[in-house]
C-alpha cells in the first residue's frame, strides 16, 4: 500500500474512541523502532517530520527510509505528515515532496492572519489531495526555533471554543490542534499536571465529528527519566502528561496524539546506560541497537494507551 492521508484513520478514531499515534522521526533507528512496534500491534501510524528533521537528515534520506517501511508493511496505513509547518512556503514544499498530510502552524499570529495563512495552505494542499492540520490557541515549551508560552502561562492561552467554528469554516482545515494546557518538551508542569478537558468537550460539542489533535503529549516516562538521571544526565524536574489523562482525551474528540520527547528520552536513556556500563564500547550498533529496542517497547505500550493497537484494518 502507498502512503495514505488521515481521513479514514480519523473517521475510525472518532467513531471508536481511540487516537492515532503521531511519532516524530529524525533517523533510521527511531523510524525502525516505531515501525517494529506498529507492525507487531497492527496499529495505524502517522510518521511526522519537523523542519528540524528535514534539515538534520535531509528529506531524501527520510523519504527513502519511510518508503521501505511502507513497502514492508502493506497491511498498515501510514501517513507522512509535516509537523509544525511555519509558513506557506514550507507547507507547499512538503506537499510537492509527497507528504500526504501537512500541519500549518500560524497559531502565533493574530486570529485573522492564522485564518489567512491556513486557508492559503488548505487551498494548495487540497488541490493536490493532501490534508491539512491547523492550530488554534498556543502551547508552551519550545518547538523548532519558536519559543511557546511559558509553561506557567499555558492555561492563559488555551483554545477559545468560541473561535473554532469560524476558524474551521473559513479555512477548511481537516483537523485542528487545540491548546489544552500541554507544552512541548520534557518540562510540561511544575506541580500537579492539569489538562483543560472542558475545552475538548466544548470544542467537540461545537464541531461534532470533527477530529482534534493533541500536541505535547509525551508522558516523560519514569523508567527513562530515572535511567537518564542515574547515568550522568540531568533531568530531575522533567514532568509529562499522565497516561490516564491521554486515555481520557482519546475517548473524547482527540484523534491524533503527538509524541516526540518520549522517543528522545528512550533513546538517550539507553545510550547513556551503555556508555556508563561499558565505557570501552565504541561500536554504534551496540548503543543505537538498545536505543531502537527501547523505542519499540515504549511505542508498543503507547499504542495501547491510545487504544489504536489492532486498529489498522479499521482505518483502511
Ligand atoms: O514540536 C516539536 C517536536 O518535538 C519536533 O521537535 O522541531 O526539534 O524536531 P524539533
Ligand atoms: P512532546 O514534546 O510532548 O513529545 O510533543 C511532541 C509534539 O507535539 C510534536 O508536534
Ligand atoms: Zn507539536
Amino acid at each position: 500500500m502507498a502512503l495514505v492521508d488521515t481521513k479514514k484513520m480519523f473517521k475510525a478514531a472518532y467513531k471508536e474512541g481511540f487516537a492515532v499515534g503521531a511519532f516524530n522521526v529524525n533517523n533510521m533507528e527511531i523510524t525502525q523502532g516505531i515501525i517494529a512496534a506498529i507492525a507487531e500491534e497492527k496499529a495505524p501510524l502517522i510518521l511526522q517530520i519537523s523542519r528540524g528533521a528535514r534539515e538534520y537528515a535531509s528529506m531524501s534520506y527520510l523519504r527513502a527510509i519511510i518508503d521501505v517501511a511502507v513497502a514492508e508493511n502493506p497491511d498498515i496505513p501510514i501517513v507522512m505528515h509535516l509537523d509544525h509547518g511555519d509558513t506557506f512556503e514550507t507547507c507547499k514544499q512538503c506537499v510537492d515532496d509527497g507528504f500526504t498530510s501537512v500541519m500549518v502552524d500560524a497559531s502565533h499570529s493574530s486570529f485573522e492572519e492564522n485564518i489567512a495563512t491556513t486557508k492559503k495552505v488548505v487551498d494548495y494542499a487540497h488541490a493536490r489531495g493532501v490534508v491539512v492540520e491547523a492550530e488554534l490557541g498556543q502551547l508552551g515549551g519550545i518547538e523548532e526555533d519558536v519559543v511557546g508560552v511559558h509553561s506557567d502561562d499555558v492555561m492563559k492561552h488555551l483554545t477559545d471554543p468560541d473561535q473554532v467554528v469560524e476558524f474551521v469554516g473559513k479555512t477548511g482545515c481537516d483537523s485542528l490542534a487545540i491548546a489544552i494546557g500541554t507544552s512541548h518538551g520534557a518540562y510540561k508542569f511544575k506541580s500537579e499536571p492539569k489538562l483543560a478537558f472542558d475545552v475538548i468537550e466544548e470544542v467537540g460539542r461545537k464541531l461534532p465529528g470533527y477530529p482534534l489533535v493533541m500536541h505535547g503529549s509525551s508522558s516523560v516516562l519514569k523508567e527513562f527519566k530515572d535511567l537518564i538521571n542515574k547515568y550522568g544526565g540531568k533531568m530531575p524536574d522533567a514532568m509529562g502528561v499522565p497516561e490516564e489523562a491521554i486515555g481520557r482525551a482519546v475517548k473524547m474528540a482527540i484523534c491524533k496524539v503527538n509524541i516526540d520527547t518520549d522517543l528522545r528520552m528512550a533513546l538517550t536513556a539507553k545510550i547513556r546506560q551503555v556508555f556508563c556500563e561499558t565505557p570501552g564500547e565504541f561500536d554504534p550498533r551496540k548503543y543505537l541497537g538498545p536505543g531502537r529496542e527501547a523505542i519499540k517497547k515504549m511505542v508498543k505500550h503507547k499504542l495501547h494507551v491510545l487504544g489504536c493497537a489492532g486498529k489498522a484494518a479499521a482505518c483502511l
